[in-house]
């Protein structure tokens, strides 16, 4: 896919309105995790140094067309400000300022961006606006009448077809970002004639919401390793005991066909043959290892077991393209984590020496992240539903508009 960028994009004096997603966590008001606004500064810092005047827009959670007084993005400005000035002062550039707008594209987005100057703009939360999802033109042209070119660097959301995301684009001059443009290029590794053997690690709660992805990967990939929740659903479609573990009870038939598509493709899909149960998941009591022969019925299945991972970790070794999206169990709890970290580490192994190692977004990046090991990985997207809809060979609406 090539996309436009913004080395065509003339940016002098102009402003750019610039569509990043910074949908961060918040916890009582305070930003906990600034990784989207980082990953916005190459593309900030470039555009700013050729001479443009930002304004930034972003959604922050999904309050449906109305104003969520919680979800006003006002939280977010002292720690774009900081983020923003560290990086300008290791470059020896003059500190900005960050101009909050009350609105989304309305009166006080325009006076804010005239007071301005040549300082940073953040619109309000553009999900406060129903013409946001709806991609209302009318809601589009007024986020374009705001500035003279578009730059889309939010590549969290261009699996959305939305008036920032998608409408803007035809209204001005337009291209992507740094962000969504590395974005494509470390995801299409994964999909565009891979360097093989192509391994796929898929894990987390629901075969449900990853069947679609599964389907395009299944013949695509060398081996796929299932862990995670999704694993009892395979398992117990074929007939193996799990307990009172977590099963998508009408999903068996699916799981059955993605086994049966595998086979057809030769390609190894391959399941946990061990588990580490508790009792239940929100508060498991015990912690133990077990087998399909040993299995309990008051078990649950809360992580892969030392024989899955061992195999998931031979099976890692020879990769030469790794893509990972879900978590092998339940990370969070320390007992339970020993799945999902020794994915993390096997993989970082793996990157350094020269395998592609592409994280796919979410809970896995999170996993990455508490392993320490994300920066000796090849990418690590900030997009959790985007990228997989890139990888299964989804048309994404926001890449589309910005095709070359
Ligand atoms: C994300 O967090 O994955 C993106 O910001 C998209 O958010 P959404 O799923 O609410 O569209």
């Amino acid at each position: 896919m090539k996309l436009r960028t913004i080395d065509g994009l003339d940016v002098a004096g102009k402003r750019v309105l610039m569509r990043v997603d910074f949908n961060v966590p918040l916890r009582e008001g305070r930003v906990t995790d600034d990784t989207r606004i980082r990953a916005a500064l190459p593309t900030m810092l470039e555009l700013l140094g050729r001479g443009a005047r930002l304004v930034l827009c972003s959604h922050l959670g999904r309050p449906k067309g109305q104003v969520v007084e919680e979800l006003r993005l006002d939280p977010l400005v002292p720690v774009l400000r900081d983020v923003l000035n560290s990086a300008l002062a290791l470059e020896h550039r003059a500190p900005l300022d960050v101009f909050k707008s009350p609105d989304v594209a309305g009166e006080g987005a325009r006076r804010t961006i005239a007071s301005a100057g040549n300082n940073v703009v953040l619109l309000e939360n553009l999900r406060f606006e129903p013409g946001e999802e709806a991609n209302d033109p009318q809601f589009a042209a007024a986020l374009a009448a705001l500035a003279d070119v578009f730059v889309s660097d939010a590549f969290g959301t261009v699996h959305r077809a939305h008036a920032s995301t998608a409408g803007v684009a035809g209204l001005l001059p337009s291209a992507a970002g740094r962000l969504v443009q590395a974005e494509v290029e470390a995801l299409s590794k994964v999909i565009d004639n891979p360097t093989r053997p192509l391994v796929i690690v898929m894990g987390g709660a629901k075969i449900s919401g990853k069947l679609e992805v599964l389907q395009s990967l299944i013949p695509l990939a060398d081996h796929i390793c299932i862990g995670g929740a999704m694993a009892n659903t395979f398992l117990a479609a074929q007939g193996h005991a799990t307990g009172h573990s977590l099963v998508e009870a009408d999903m068996l038939d699916a799981a059955l066909a993605m086994l049966e598509l595998a086979v057809q493709h030769d390609t190894q899909l391959h399941l946990p043959v061990d588990y580490r149960v508790g009792e239940r998941f929100e508060n498991p009591g015990r912690c133990e290892l077990r087998n399909f022969d040993n299995f309990l019925d008051d078990d649950v299945a809360l992580d892969i077991g030392e024989q899955t991972l061992k195999k998931y970790h031979e099976i890692l070794w020879e990769a030469r393209t790794v893509f990972w999206n879900g978590p092998m169990g339940v990370f969070e709890q320390e007992r339970f984590s020993s799945g999902t970290l020794g994915i993390a580490l096997t993989m970082a192994a793996l990157a350094d020496k020269g395998a592609v190692t592409v994280v796919g977004g979410g809970e896995s990046v999170a996993a990455v992240n508490r392993a320490g090991v994300a920066r000796r990985l090849t990418h690590v997207s900030t997009g959790g539903g985007a990228s997989l809809e890139f990888v299964a060979g989804d048309a994404l609406p926001g890449l589309k508009v910005l095709e070359a």
